[in-house]
């Protein structure tokens, strides 16, 4: 008989859970919609607010573009420190000898650890250096750095003098790093000499070098660039491992230093350091003292700023703030994780995206939270790496994205057979749709039937969870993001902005605000109340459909706009395409999305050669190359397809869905009649390539 579908949580685990019972959910959900107030209060009074919010202006906000801007403001009248509830907090109550990260390296032998008063310290004296280099209250700073301890220091340190991070991904190219800081005019970069991916060395410094060039040629010059020693300090680490001295085993130093880098690798030497403008983490730190007073803000001043990808082609600076997004990271973390005193948590995102803002910064150190932080990849040295981290530290709740998943289910149990597991209670998934395959092999592989999996549907743009179960009292359904989480009240729409009662299917929106969402885009408010408040007034739109079950549970049905998610990557059809025009071989390009057994989605090419052009080989070599280097490796088309004409529309639009159905090889492309020419349709056919 087949089995349910419905995995009812771990009677052991929901017995002690923060949220226990479906009844329980419900009582509070209903309150932290109709008394937001109310529901807030007690977690607005966990931390320290220099100053608290003006009485009656908790919460205010307009949603409607009819009515006036869009607005949204809670707390208003509050000053804090995010970085003082984080780490002051945690060692004022007596905690700082708690473990906040163990740091594990990409190699198994590199790894440390740091307490949250050593964390505090560091913090302290980044801050005062980024304060020595002119950086004040509100400016940029922009991150572009490796899965090392520094960028928690860094991010924090921008915390504490109320200064802006603004982190790139470090896959991302130098190109697109260059557009983040022109747009963000961020005044200072932290990066990094050099890091190891598997066996792959990538110079990050040389990245940022073309990038800050990039941007001085556009008007725009990054005063001051600080670059932490971590390729050399490993080099010195396994050196003096080979003479018999043994990094990591030495307690809680956290080792979070680097060495003075004058024992580096070759590829260390190579790091070219600008007069006057670069200069080494180590001989910052050395001097700099280890307290900083905060800089108090206000409830609504920015605490970050990260790029998302816009159907435009051109990045969103989407901005968040400072009280609501702390009250939100802290509260999603605690009961989507149920995190519990003495729990390890692991989520393996990188800090480049949101997951690792709200999900391995803010919300695990609100919580007082140990954490592991990982530099390397699933697959070195072995493709059972994960699982013999989550052995190592026991981990107890772990969080990872679906096409980890399946690219780890290739390698069949074996691996995962080779450990215990024993200690996971939760695990998570986020970043696109859980196929049931996928996510029964977590249930039933890594969590042995006795975890609860948490499918947590959210955005870049949304700060924190929206749609989530909550592990000890969410009947589980394989792939559904199931229910609201507190203060969220999602509504589907029909094409027409009718709302979709009871089942059925529609445009994923939220009728009002919760704590973490965004503020705006920087410096572009018009273009934020147009992409997320246009097509439905009074609504945020999330750009994803959603389907409703008669059980009322949510299932995210994905895209509805020219946006795709290639392993978790957010990437807008846009721009890809602007960049395989600006090849001078190319005339007109047009980009879809095909799925993918294990990156849930791919890219999937059309390209019409100009006159005269030849569309062979070394073509398609040179545009996946440009691809690769103007967007980042993880944009790389998976098939370019010569298409001496497009499907257009007589209005000289063109039909994407014709596309998608070529790139399906599906011959069921429906109408075509308001086609220009209905001949294109079986000349594109003929020409999908072999490995197509
Ligand atoms: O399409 C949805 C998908 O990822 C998009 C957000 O991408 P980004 O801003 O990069 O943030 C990713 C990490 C939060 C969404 O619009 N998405 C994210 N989580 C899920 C998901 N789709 C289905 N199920 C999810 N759990």
């Amino acid at each position: 008989m087949d089995k349910p579908a419905v995995y009812a949580p771990n009677p052991k685990l929901a017995k002690n859970a923060h949220i226990s019972s479906m009844a329980q959910y419900k009582e509070m959900y209903a309150k932290s919609i109709d008394k937001p107030e109310e529901f807030w209060l007690p977690v607005y009074k966990q931390f320290h607010w220099e100053t608290p919010y003006t009485p009656g202006k908790f919460l205010s906000y307009n949603f409607d573009t009819e009515k006036g801007p869009v607005e949204i403001k809670w707390l208003d009248g509050a000053t804090t420190n995010v970085c003082y509830n984080l780490l002051d907090r945690t060692v004022r109550c007596g905690n700082g000898d708690r473990i906040a990260y163990y740091w594990e390296g990409n190699d198994p032998e590199d790894y440390s650890r740091i307490t949250y008063k050593k964390l505090l310290q560091e913090v302290c004296r980044f801050a005062n250096v980024l304060k020595d280099h002119g950086v004040q209250k509100g400016d940029r700073v922009a991150i572009y750095m490796p899965m090392v301890l520094e960028v928690v220091i860094a991010m924090l340190a921008c915390s504490r003098i109320g200064a802006v991070h603004a982190i790139t991904f470090a896959g991302f190219s130098s190109d697109s790093l260059a557009e983040r800081i022109l747009d963000s005019k961020s005044k200072l970069l932290v990066t990094a000499d050099c890091v190891m991916r598997g066996e792959k060395l990538i110079c990050l410094k040389d990245i940022c070098d073309t990038a800050m060039d990039r941007a001085a040629e556009q008007g725009h010059v990054v005063e001051c660039c600080i670059v932490v020693e971590h390729l050399a300090r490993l080099n010195a680490t396994l050196n003096a491992q080979d003479n018999g001295h043994a990094n990591g085993t030495n307690g809680t130093n956290g080792n979070s230093n680097g060495t003075n880098g004058t024992n580096g690798s070759a590829a260390y030497k190579k790091v070219d350091m600008k007069e006057d403008r670069d200069f080494w983490w180590t001989e910052e730190m050395e001097d700099a003292p280890s307290s900083c007073y905060p800089v108090w803000v206000s409830a609504e001043d920015p605490l970050f700023m990260l790029y998302t990808s816009g159907s435009t082609g051109k990045p969103k600076g989407v901005l968040h703030t400072t009280g609501g997004y702390l009250m939100y990271a802290a509260t999603t973390f605690k009961y989507v994780f149920d995190y519990k005193p003495n729990d390890v948590y692991w989520c393996t995102a990188d800090v480049g995206w949101i997951t690792g803002h709200t999900y391995v910064v803010y919300g695990p150190l609100a919580n007082g939270a140990t954490s592991v932080i990982f530099e390397g990849t699933p697959f070195y040295p072995g493709n059972d790496r994960y699982w013999s981290v989550i052995d190592k530290y026991k981990v107890s709740q772990f969080y990872t994205a679906p096409t980890a998943i399946r690219s780890l289910m290739k390698f069949g149990d074996e691996p995962v057979l080779k450990h215990s597991l024993a200690s996971l209670k939760v695990l998570g998934s986020v970043g696109e749709p859980i196929n049931p395959e996928a996510w029964l092999w977590y249930y039933k592989m890594i969590g042995k039937e006795e975890c609860s999996i948490v499918d947590t549907f959210w955005q870049t743009e949304t700060g924190g969870h929206v749609l989530t179960p909550l592990p000890g009292c969410t009947p589980m359904k394989p792939g559904a993001a199931s229910f609201p989480f507190f203060g969220v009240q999602p509504v589907l729409l029909d094409e027409a902005g009718k709302v979709v009662e009871g089942p059925g299917e529609g445009y994923l929106v939220f009728n009002r605000p919760w704590p973490g969402m965004m503020r705006t885009l920087f410096g572009n408010h018009e273009r934020f109340q147009q992409v997320y408040f246009s097509r439905f007034p009074g609504y945020y739109c999330t750009g994803d459909g959603a389907r409703r079950d008669e059980d009322g549970y949510l299932w995210v049905t994905g895209r509805v706009d020219d946006m795709l998610n290639v392993s978790g990557h957010l990437m807008s059809t846009a721009e890809v395409e602007s960049v395989l025009v600006e090849h001078a071989s190319v005339s007109e390009a047009a980009v879809v999305s095909r799925p993918h057994p294990v990156k849930g989605e791919c890219l999937y090419c059309f390209v019409t050669p100009n006159e005269g052009a030849v569309f062979d080989k070394k073509l398609t070599d040179e545009l996946k190359k440009q691809v690769r280097e103007r967007i980042g490796p993880f944009a790389m088309p998976e098939v370019i397809q010569n298409a001496p004409g497009l499907p257009k529309t007589r209005s000289g639009k063109i039909m994407r869905r014709v596309l998608r159905k070529v790139a399906l090889n599906d011959r069921d492309v429906g109408d075509i009649s308001t086609l220009a020419d209905e001949g294109v349709v079986d000349q594109l056919f003929a020409n999908r390539p072999p490995e197509a």
